[in-house]
């Protein structure tokens, strides 16, 4: 009796070897998503998956609780990384009929360099937590699209392999921290020059220290950063003496630090709440875009400004870009693609290009620096409230 059980159990086993994983999207807008044939802890068929979110899940069912904290982390309650996401589904777009739209231009410049799309691959730390190529996939896949990728300082593999990793040509600017110990900036910014970077997205938003990730603290302590905590604005004129490639001030937070970088005469600003890593309860990207517009307007006149926050569709990018931003960054999504690698992240490139194109057909745009504020509904200013 106690064999024939012992048997069947064994049968049953053998005839459903995968069980059905079942994984918590954290509230992802359901798109449909089927994982009843995945194994938890199988990298699944990249034929799977159709948007980005979907790459999260994907990640998610493939790396260790440690790793996929890592990246999905934010600091305390995660309100601004929420509001990050959220914020997309509070703006509306207008769709214009009775425009050509039969010759569709999404390519621009990012500091007079030429890329086929407006949005980028955004610095983020340890890519080799997902996959050993590590930013090597990253930049070819960037390379190869024609896209901009902006290495973190915080990388798996050093400056001069990243540089190396990409295709003939490609141009991709990086990242620094303003670190305390004041020889490692100069020798990295040196690094980074000669290695054929052409700019530095300088990040001026953890000021000597990082936000408290309690879902990354639970695995690893992170409070130890090395960041300098009295950079004021004389260090930024000193700092500035250290280089001579243009620098793009990231983590810009408020209107009153954007203007005072336009009258700094940096030639960008890199709008950012650090994917809401920093400090918990600071703005979304729209928002601040807003703010600017409204408080100091010169600044999209005056400089190019970058964005990004929660991106994770062509439309949440079209929206940024139509409230003044010259590119958009995705800082999760990629690192999420790399678990397979280049194709991953060429998939992800590819997938949110194609919902940025279509997305600008319907709306009437048929070259990305035609898109304003007309784009939006009026209805922006009434579901954000009377501040906006
Ligand atoms: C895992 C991870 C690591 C990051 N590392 C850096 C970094 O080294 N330097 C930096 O300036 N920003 C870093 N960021 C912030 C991103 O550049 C970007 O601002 C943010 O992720 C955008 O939000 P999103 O993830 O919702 O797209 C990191 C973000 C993540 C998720
Ligand atoms: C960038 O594109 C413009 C317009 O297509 C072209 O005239 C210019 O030569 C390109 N610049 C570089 C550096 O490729
Ligand atoms: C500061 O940076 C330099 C250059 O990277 C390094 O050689 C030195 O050990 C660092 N000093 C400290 C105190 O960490
Ligand atoms: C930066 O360099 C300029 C030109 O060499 C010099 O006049 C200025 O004092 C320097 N500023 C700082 C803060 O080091
Ligand atoms: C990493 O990417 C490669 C493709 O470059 C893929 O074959 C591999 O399965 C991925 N996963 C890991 C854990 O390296
Ligand atoms: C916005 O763009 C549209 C279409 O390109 C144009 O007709 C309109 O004049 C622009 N509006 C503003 C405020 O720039």
């Amino acid at each position: 009796m106690l064999s024939s059980l012992l048997v069947l159990s064994l049968l049953s086993s053998v005839l459903q070897p995968a069980l059905a994983v079942t994984i918590d999207t954290e509230g992802l807008p359901d798109t449909g998503l089927d994982t009843s044939s995945w194994t938890a802890g199988v990298l699944p068929p990249l034929e799977d998956i159709w948007d980005l979110n979907d790459m999260q899940i994907a990640a998610k069912n493939v790396l260790s609780g440690k790793y996929y904290a890592s990246y999905r982390t934010a600091a305390l309650n995660e309100y601004t990384y929420q509001a990050n996401l959220g914020i997309y589904s509070k703006v509306r777009l207008n769709g214009f009929g009775f425009r050509d739209v039969s010759n569709l231009q999404t390519s621009t410049t990012i500091l007079g360099y030429n890329f086929s799309q407006p949005f980028f691959i955004a610095p983020a730390a340890n890519a080799g937590h997902a996959n050993k190529t590590a930013e090597k996939s990253l930049a070819s896949a960037a390379g190869k699209a024609g896209i901009l990728y902006v290495p973190s300082i915080s990388s798996t593999l050093s400056i001069e392999t990243i540089a190396k990793a990409g295709v003939k040509g490609q141009v991709m600017f990086h990242q620094e921290y303003i670190w305390s110990n004041t020889s490692q900036v100069i020798d990295e910014l040196d690094r980074i020059k000669a290695a054929g970077f052409k700019a530095i997205f300088l990040t001026v938003d953890n000021t000597g220290i990082n936000g408290i990730r309690t879902r990354s603290m639970r695995y690893t302590d992170g409070s130890e950063t090395g960041h300098s905590a009295n950079f004021d604005l004389n260090s930024l004129a000193a700092f500035r003496n250290l280089t001579t490639l243009p620098i793009v001030p990231k983590g810009i937070k408020t209107w009153q630090d954007a203007k005072t970088c336009l009258e700094l005469g940096f030639p960008a600003i890199y709008v950012s709440n650090h994917g809401g890593r920093v400090l918990d309860g600071v703005p979304t990207a729209v928002e601040i875009l807003m703010d600017i517009r409204k408080n100091a307007p010169e600044v999209f006149a005056g400089m190019e400004v970058y964005a990004d926050g929660g991106v994770r569709r062509g439309t949440d990018a079209l929206i940024l870009l139509a409230l003044g931003a010259r590119a958009v960054g995705l800082g999760r999504p990629p690192m999420f693609a790399n678990i397979w690698g280049e194709e991953g992240v060429s998939r992800l490139i590819s997938l949110f290009a194609q919902e940025m194109a279509t997305s600008m057909q319907l709306m009437g745009v048929a070259d990305v620096s035609q898109l304003n504020t007309s784009y939006h509904s009026d209805a922006l200013a009434w579901s954000l409230g009377p501040n906006t």
